[in-house]
C-alpha cells in the first residue's frame, strides 16, 4: 500500500480512538474526509498517477475511507452513549418524574361545525364560494331589495369603514356576488364572517354564516323543504322534528323561518326553547324575482331558493353552550373539550 495512504489509515484510527468529545470527532474527520481533507486530496490525485495502477490505488483509496467512515461512527456512537450515562448518572435526575406533554392543536368548535355543514351540503353538489368581509353597500344591501330607507336595515346594524362600505351583517353579498359573475345554473354554499352592532349572551359583533343558493329552472319551495330537511335531519338527527313559519326577508318572496324541535327537552318546553317546543334554526325563501332582476337574470327562465343559517347557533345546540361568547374568549379550558 502506498505509503501516505498507510500512514493516513493508521493515523487516523489511532487519533479515532482517542477522541471522546462529539465535536472533536466532527472536526477531525472533517481534517481527513472534508473537501480539503488529507484523504480527499489523495482522491483526487488519483488522476495523476499512471492509468494501469489506477484501479489497485483506487480500490484501496476506498477501503481506506469505508475504514475511517466507520471508525468515526463507532466513535460518535461511543460518545453519545457515554454522555447520555453522565446525564443517567447525575443525582438531580429523576427517571420517576412524569412526562411532559406536548400540547396537540385541534379546531375550534366553530370550525368543527363548519366543516360538518359544508360537508353535508357538498355531498348535496353545492359548491363553496367566499366572498369579502369589508363590502359594499350595493352587494349587502341594494341589491338585496333592501333600500337605504328599508326598515330590514334596523336588524343590520353594522360597522361603516365609509357611506359605501361596511362590514357585511349576513352572507347573503356572496349570492350577488356570484350571479353577477356567472349564468345559471347555480348551486352555492357560502360559508363566512358576518358582523353587527350586537352583544349579549346570544350575539356576538361577529359570528359566522353559512349562505345556500340553488337556481335553475323549476326549482321550486318542495325542493327547499327537501334540502333543509336533509341537511336538519344530517345535522342533528333524522328524529327531529321541523317547521316551515311564514317570515319576512326582502330578498326572498315567499320567506320562511325553520323551526326544530327543541333537542334538549324534545319539544316538552324547556328554557332554552323558551317553554315553546321549538327552535328558531335558519331563514329561507324563494329568490325575490327583484334580485335576479338586479344581477340581470331572466326571471321567465329561472326560479331560485335560499337559506342562511347561524353556525354559533347551531355549535351551541350540537353542544350543550348557553353563552355565544364563550366561543370567542380562547379560554383554553373551554377550548380544549371539543
Ligand atoms: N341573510 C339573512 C340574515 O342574515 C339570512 C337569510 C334568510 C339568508 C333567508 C337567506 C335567506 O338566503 O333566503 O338574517
Amino acid at each position: 500500500m502506498n505509503t501516505q495512504l498507510q500512514n493516513i489509515k493508521n493515523d487516523s484510527l489511532k487519533t479515532l480512538e482517542t477522541l471522546t468529545a462529539e465535536k472533536d470527532i466532527y472536526q477531525y474527520k472533517s481534517r481527513i474526509l472534508g473537501k480539503n481533507g488529507s484523504l480527499t486530496r489523495l482522491l483526487k490525485s488519483l488522476k495523476d498517477i499512471p492509468p494501469q495502477e489506477r484501479p489497485a490505488f483506487g480500490k484501496q483509496l476506498n477501503t481506506v475511507k469505508k475504514e475511517i467512515e466507520l471508525a468515526v461512527d463507532n466513535a460518535l456512537t461511543a460518545s453519545r452513549q457515554a454522555q447520555k450515562s453522565l446525564a443517567l448518572s447525575r443525582d438531580d435526575f429523576d427517571p420517576t418524574l412524569p412526562g411532559r406533554t406536548v400540547p396537540v392543536g385541534r379546531k375550534h368548535p366553530i370550525t368543527l361545525i363548519t366543516d360538518e355543514i359544508l360537508a353535508i351540503f357538498t355531498a348535496m353538489g353545492f359548491e363553496t364560494v367566499e366572498g369579502p368581509e369589508i363590502e359594499l353597500d350595493f352587494f349587502n344591501f341594494e341589491a338585496l331589495n333592501i333600500p337605504k330607507d328599508h326598515p330590514a336595515r334596523d336588524m343590520h346594524d353594522t360597522f361603516y369603514i365609509s357611506d359605501e362600505q361596511l362590514l357585511r351583517t349576513h352572507t347573503s353579498p356572496v349570492q350577488i356576488r356570484t350571479m353577477k359573475a356567472s349564468e345559471p345554473p347555480l348551486k352555492i354554499i357560502c360559508p363566512g364572517k358576518v358582523y353587527r352592532c350586537d352583544s349579549d349572551v346570544s350575539h356576538t359583533p361577529m359570528f359566522h354564516q353559512i349562505e345556500g343558493l340553488l337556481v335553475d329552472e323549476h326549482i321550486s319551495f318542495s325542493d327547499l323543504k327537501g334540502i333543509i330537511t336533509v341537511f336538519i335531519h344530517q345535522i342533528f338527527d333524522d328524529q327531529t322534528a321541523l317547521r316551515f313559519r311564514p317570515s319576512f326577508f326582502p330578498f326572498t318572496e315567499p320567506s320562511a323561518e325553520v323551526d326544530i324541535q327543541c333537542v334538549i327537552c324534545r319539544g316538552r318546553g324547556c328554557r332554552v326553547c323558551s317553554g315553546t317546543g321549538w327552535l328558531e334554526i335558519l331563514g329561507c325563501g324563494m329568490v325575490n324575482p327583484k334580485v335576479f332582476e338586479n344581477v340581470g337574470y331572466d326571471t321567465g327562465t329561472v326560479t331560485g331558493l335560499a337559506f342562511g343559517l347561524g353556525v354559533e347557533r347551531i355549535a351551541m345546540l350540537r353542544f350543550g353552550i348557553n353563552d355565544i361568547r364563550l366561543y370567542f374568549e380562547n379560554d383554553f379550558r373551554f377550548l380544549s373539550q371539543f
